[in-house]
This record gives C-alpha cells, sequence and structure tokens, in this order.
C-alpha cells in the first residue's frame, strides 16, 4: 500500500509528546511489511535539518487557499532507522519558522490557518512526487482538514479517488474550534449551511467533529479509550458523533519503537540488560543517583519512582502535588522526574528539588536522552493520568523492567495489569478513583514488593516479558486500511 501520513509531529524532528513517537514509529514497520510512506509535516524553525540531513528540493507547492494561492518549498530528507520513508518538510516563513510547534500555553492565533495550509498542502507534495496513495492518514484535529479535501477538492482527482481517509484521534480533549469565517473561507469549503454540517459544533468549527465525519476509518489508540470516548464524558463532547460513526471506528493500541526503546540496545545508558541479566539495573540507578544526588550515599537503597511527562492536568500532576512531599518526609521513597508544562507545576517540582535536593530530582525541560535514563533507572514508573488515551511511558517502562504504577483509565488500563502475590500474575500497579488517597495506596502496593523474593523479579520479568511492539500496532493498521480501501469499494 502507499501511505500518505500527514501530520503536526513526527520524532525525532518534531516531538511534543506521544503523537510525534507514533507518527515515526509506524512507517518504520510498515516499510519492513512492504509498504510505501511518505511523511508529511511543517519544517518548523527547531528542526534541526542539518543533523537529521534534510534537503532542499526544487519543488515548491502550489496550495490553494481562499480565493488565492500560497507556496512552500518541499525539503525531504529519509526517516532513520528506515531506507526509503520520506519524510518531507514545508517550509513556509510565515506559518512555521517561529519558535515551537503549537504555540504555548493558548496556542498561535493563526493555528487554524496553518493547520488548513498542512492539510492542504500535504495532497500537492503527493502529486509533485508523483506518489499516489491508497490511504491518506490523518492525526488529531490539526490535519483533520485533509480528510474533508479528500472527499471534496480531490474527490475527481484521478491520483486520489481512489484513496481512503484514516483518521486517527490521539486525543480527544484538543479539538480545534475556530471561527467558520475564517477556517472555512481558507479550506474552500464556503461558510452556507453551516449549521448543522459535519465541521459544525456548538456554533463553531470543530475539526475534531470534521475527522469524525469526513473519515471512511477512524481509530484511537487504545480500545479501552475507544469506549471512553464513546460513552463517557472523556469524549468532551463528541460522543453523538462517535456514536454516529461506531460501525467505522475501532482502537489500536499502540506501540513502542523497540529498536529505540531496549534495555540491551539503548545508547543513553551505559550498563545494558536482558531479562537474563535484570541485577544489572541496578547500576544503571547507580549512575544516575551518582550523577545527580549531591553527596550520594550508596548504602541508603530507596525504591526510585521516575516520571517522564508533560506536566499538565491530563497527567494527574495534581495527586502528585498532594503526595509528593508527604512520601519524601517518610523517607520511604525517591524520586526522579523530567517534564515541562503548567509554570504552576514546574514551580512545585522546582521547589520541592530545591527543599529536598537528595530525595527530588528534577529536571525541568525536554530533554530525550534523559528520559531514557530515567526510564531505565527508576524502579517503578508513575502515570496517574486523570485520563490517558494510550501513554507511552509505562509501554517503555515495562520493556526495562520498571514497574508502572498507573491509574486504570485509557490505554493505561489496557497495558498495565495490577500483580497478584498469589498467582504471580501482572506487571504492574493500579488504582481507580481519581483521589490522592488511591494514589498512595497503590505506591504503597508497589513499594511493599521492593526487592521482595520472589516478588520483585517476578512483576519485573512479566513487565519485560509484554510485547507492546509498535510491529503489532503497524500490522494492526493495515487492517484497517484495508478495511478502509473496502468501504471506498476497493478491494485489496
Ligand atoms: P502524551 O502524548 O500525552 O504526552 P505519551 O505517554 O503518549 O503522552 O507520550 C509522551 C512522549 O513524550 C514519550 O515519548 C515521553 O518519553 C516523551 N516525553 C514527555 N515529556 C518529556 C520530556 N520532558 N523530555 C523528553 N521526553 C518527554
Ligand atoms: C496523545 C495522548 C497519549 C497517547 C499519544 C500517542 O498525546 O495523550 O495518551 O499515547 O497521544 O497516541
Amino acid at each position: 500500500m502507499n501511505i500518505l501520513s500527514v501530520a503536526a509531529e513526527c520524532a525525532p524532528y518534531a516531538k511534543i509528546g506521544g503523537l510525534g513517537d507514533v507518527v515515526s514509529a509506524l512507517p518504520k514497520d510498515w516499510e519492513q511489511l512492504g509498504h510505501n510512506c511518505v511523511i508529511v509535516i511543517p519544517k518548523y524553525r527547531d528542526i534541526d535539518v542539518q543533523k537529521y540531513n534534510f534537503q532542499p528540493t526544487n519543488i515548491t507547492v502550489v496550495v490553494p487557499m481562499s480565493s488565492w494561492k500560497e507556496y512552500a518549498r518541499v525539503w525531504m530528507g529519509t526517516l532513520p532507522g528506515t531506507k526509503n520513508v520520506r519524510v518531507c518538510l514545508l517550509e513556509s516563513y510565515d506559518y512555521f519558522d517561529r519558535k515551537g510547534i503549537y504555540g504555548n500555553p493558548d496556542g498561535f492565533s493563526d493555528n487554524d490557518r496553518r493547520f488548513t495550509f498542512l492539510s492542504r498542502a500535504c495532497f500537492e507534495v503527493a502529486k509533485a512526487l508523483d506518489f499516489t496513495p491508497d490511504i491518506l492518514h490523518a492525526h488529531d484535529y490539526h490535519t483533520s482538514l485533509a480528510l474533508a479535501f479528500l472527499k471534496s477538492h480531490y474527490r475527481f482527482d484521478p491520483r486520489f479517488a481512489r484513496c481512503a481517509g484514516v483518521y486517527t484521534i490521539h486525543n480527544m480533549a484538543f479539538q480545534g474550534q475556530s471561527d467558520p469565517r475564517r477556517v472555512l473561507e481558507f479550506a474552500q469549503l464556503g461558510t452556507q449551511n453551516f449549521r448543522g454540517s459535519w465541521f459544525e459544533h456548538d456554533g463553531v468549527v470543530n475539526l475534531m467533529k470534521t475527522g469524525l465525519m469526513f473519515a471512511d476509518k477512524i481509530t484511537t489508540v487504545s480500545p479501552n479509550y475507544a469506549n471512553e470516548i464513546r460513552w463517557t464524558s472523556f469524549g468532551e463532547g463528541m460522543q453523538d458523533y462517535v456514536e454516529m460513526r461506531s460501525g467505522d471506528f475501532l482502537g489500536v493500541l499502540n506501540g513502542a519503537d523497540y529498536t529505540e526503546w531496549n534495555p540491551e540496545t539503548d545508547t543513553n545508558i551505559k550498563h545494558h540488560y536482558t531479562p537474563e541479566t535484570l541485577n544489572e539495573k541496578a547500576l544503571v540507578k547507580q549512575e544516575l543517583l551518582q550523577e545527580s544526588v549531591p553527596a550520594y550515599d550508596v548504602q541508603e537503597d530507596l525504591p526510585l519512582i521516575g516520571m517522564v511527562s508533560r506536566l499538565t492536568d491530563q497527567k494527574g500532576i495534581i495527586l502528585v502535588e498532594q503526595v509528593l512531599e508527604r512520601l519524601v518526609k517518610s523517607g520511604r521513597v525517591r524520586f526522579a522526574i523530567l517534564g515541562s508544562g503548567d509554570s504552576r507545576y514546574e514551580r512545585f517540582f522546582n521547589a520541592m528539588g530545591k527543599k529536598y535536593p537528595t530525595r527530588v530530582l528534577y529536571s525541568n525541560g525536554y530533554n530525550n536522552a534523559l528520559s531514557h535514563k530515567i526510564i531505565a533507572a527508576s524502579d517503578y514508573i508513575m502515570v496517574p493520568s486523570l485520563f490517558e488515551p494510550c501513554g507511552l511511558t509505562q509501554i517503555f517502562a515495562l520493556k526495562y523492567g520498571t514497574v508502572p504504577i498507573v491509574r486504570a483509565t485509557g490505554g493505561l488500563a489496557d497495558t498495565v495489569e495490577e500483580y497478584n502475590p498469589e498467582t504471580g500474575t501482572g506487571n504492574g500497579f493500579l488504582f481507580e478513583k481519581y483521589v490522592s488517597r488511591s494514589l498512595l495506596n497503590a505506591i504503597s502496593r508497589a513499594v511493599y514488593y521492593y526487592k521482595s523474593t520472589p516478588h520483585w523479579d517476578t512483576v519485573r520479568l512479566n513487565g519485560m516479558a509484554c510485547n507492546y511492539s509498535s510491529r503489532l500496532s503497524a500490522e494492526n493498521y493495515i487492517n484497517v486500511f484495508t478495511w478502509a480501501l473496502q468501504r471506498i469499494g476497493r478491494r485489496t
């Protein structure tokens, strides 16, 4: 199959969260499965074109916007770890040559226009490359308009007439609400009959709804979240549309790129280990602590709880705020936290780090190498999210024998199973209620088994034996794509 993937993020070039990981992991596996993929993302100012060997091309795509035309030069590179997955960066001074991807904290005021441009330009890139996609794969509201374009402006274009559109929802909480007079004008879709249209929700354009309505098939990133957005308030007002499309809707669990996330080969850590040499994991922890704890005392062996996370309400940081100091004071645990986000949470962790420099190791900012180190070095990874479409850090952690302590929501509940000391099954510890007492309880249960024989090894080895590889996820997407092609009457 030929797959055209269009998104706002793609690791390692431009990544805020798991969206970037997934957009880059899937094509690697698709290539190995014999499929072709072209990825289109913006050329953000922060992308290091030299490091990743991007070259400017002589292709300039002409992108119709409203009643005029706009332009973008295409830069080309090859996705690391692949032979021939082409990554096309759209160069536009007006839209993408600025700091950041979405604009913090409230988003750039012209995001509607920037993402309309991206969603339209991807068709022009395919034409310029003479690439005829079987599947257009759009991710989150940023590129959902591409699915509307597929069924409108490009419907009778022979290059796209036999192409099916698949929409993957990574996070229902962000819906791209905007002023219809702007977006629909830019998109050349007209504002007449706007009320009740596939673009409208609550009187404004809602790009999440647009994706839901125009896609041939829709996926979200875990089976449990698929149920949650259909049946519960996590649907964020979109429940009726999800229900309407339920015959074309499926949860496909994310996977990890195990060429990047593997304790045996990870280049970000000095000591490597496998299930057979799990004892060596202690050396990774020791190294991290020696590097970061002032006057580290090797004798003081405390469980290390790690977190690598955006610091936002979604991630349950408020619960951490409520329990952290108490736990630290009890002298039973130590924390290693990496993350940035809401200033309130950053201030909290900074203050805790200053107050308890040997017990709370906090690094503000985005740091890929450190994220690997923390996940490998920690005994536990904590993900107490309010909601979590899938979550990747717990999936990475399992492979490293790092035990997840998570809230039973979304993909966390699909990937983590409570450890049962009697049967020796399970790979982590879960809590249900979104209250700090429940989190504390789960932490206590988890820490109770720290270094206790045989449980400590059993729970860690159970985790390491789990296979949440992006290969499985990539295969599932191919099934969804086949299903999408059937929907438009194509046999595969
Ligand atoms: P989300 O997409 O909601 O942020 P995920 O768990 O799906 O949550 O993905 C988060 C991704 O971002 C993971 O790859 C994680 O390692 C990475 N990440 C989050 N915060 C940081 C950070 N401060 N530095 C480096 N990587 C980070
Ligand atoms: C979103 C979700 C996260 C998911 C990621 C990748 O950012 O918040 O749960 O893992 O997308 O699909």
